[in-house]
């Protein structure tokens, strides 16, 4: 398969033929889903957790879900590639309707679309990055992957035109999460991360972190994480699909811990390199 070509509603083809109608509502509306899988030397990691957040979001915005999980996986197969790391990023919209009306159309097919690229080398893994608090704009739908994703990306530009690389939302006086992420502090030592409900995205990241940390006896707990508890954390990281965990080492202007990726920050990126290893 050429290196470029991307799958649209049935057939691969070179991305620069890839074309859908200006009546689709994922253009008009933003109606529809997404999800970004990694895959490691063309091994799809945690597909099948991947494959049931997609059908859950699916769920929260009342589509069918167009492919069983085998479908699926043939979709996927020939976009990658066996000797570099990538990430498969698939967008369901609710399709093309003979005209715009918020309304759902009746008898539609969906759009399916899934493209592949390539995992780059992180170039702040070893370093970490800034990050800065700001008020939680969203919606209470945040626990679906929907491709609206107007306000994540003005939190993103907001945080970048601060000079930093994220935004850690903060919602009534509590953490939500990163505008493309989810949110880790050490609290005494103990790894915390906010718990599940519509207010995140529940990342496939984090719940592999928390496994790892349960299987590797780290203290953890899921709980609220005000920011008078953030601003004291010795540790801070933000994580995702595309670029695991990075450590907060500036928040708001200020150091966190040392300045540097701190000891639990190293314990849990080598467990989650490891676990990646003996995936392959
Ligand atoms: N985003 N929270 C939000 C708002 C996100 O957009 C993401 C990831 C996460 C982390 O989820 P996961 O560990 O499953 O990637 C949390 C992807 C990478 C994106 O939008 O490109």
């Amino acid at each position: 398969m050429a290196s470029k070509a991307v799958y649209l509603n049935g057939s691969y083809m070179p991305l620069a033929e890839a074309k859908i109608s200006v009546l689709d509502r994922g253009f008009l509306f933003g109606d529809g889903v997404y999800e970004v899988i990694p895959a490691y030397y063309g091994k799809l990691f945690r597909l099948d957790d991947h494959l049931q957040r997609l059908e859950n979001s699916l769920a929260a915005i009342r589509l069918t879900n167009p492919h069983s999980r085998d479908q699926w996986q043939a979709i996927f197969a020939p976009l990658l590639a066996a000797d570099k790391n990538q990430y498969i990023y698939l967008q369901i919209t609710r399709g093309v309707a003979p005209k715009r009306d918020h309304a759902f159309p009746a008898n539609v097919a969906p759009t399916v679309f899934v493209m592949c690229s390539d995992i780059l080398p992180f170039a702040d893994t070893d370093t970490g990055i800034a990050a800065v608090t700001m008020d939680d704009s969203r919606w209470k739908l945040c626990h679906a992957k929907a491709i609206t994703l107007l306000a994540n990306i003005l939190h993103r530009q907001a945080a970048l035109d601060q000079g930093s690389a994220e935004a850690i939302l903060v919602k009534d006086g509590y953490v939500t999460e990163g505008a493309a992420s989810n949110v880790f502090v050490v609290l005494d030592g103990v790894l915390v991360t906010p718990p599940k409900g519509n207010a995140i995205l529940p990342g496939i990241t984090r719940d592999v972190l928390l496994e790892l940390a349960e299987k590797n006896s780290v203290a953890w707990r899921e709980d609220a994480i005000s920011v008078a508890q953030l601003n004291c954390a010795s540790e801070i990281w933000v994580t995702s699909s595309t670029r695991e965990i990075i450590a907060v080492v500036e928040l708001d202007g200020v150091k966190v811990g040392e300045g540097v990726p701190g000891p639990l920050w190293h314990t849990m990126n080598g467990l989650l390199q490891a676990y990646k290893q003996s995936l392959l």
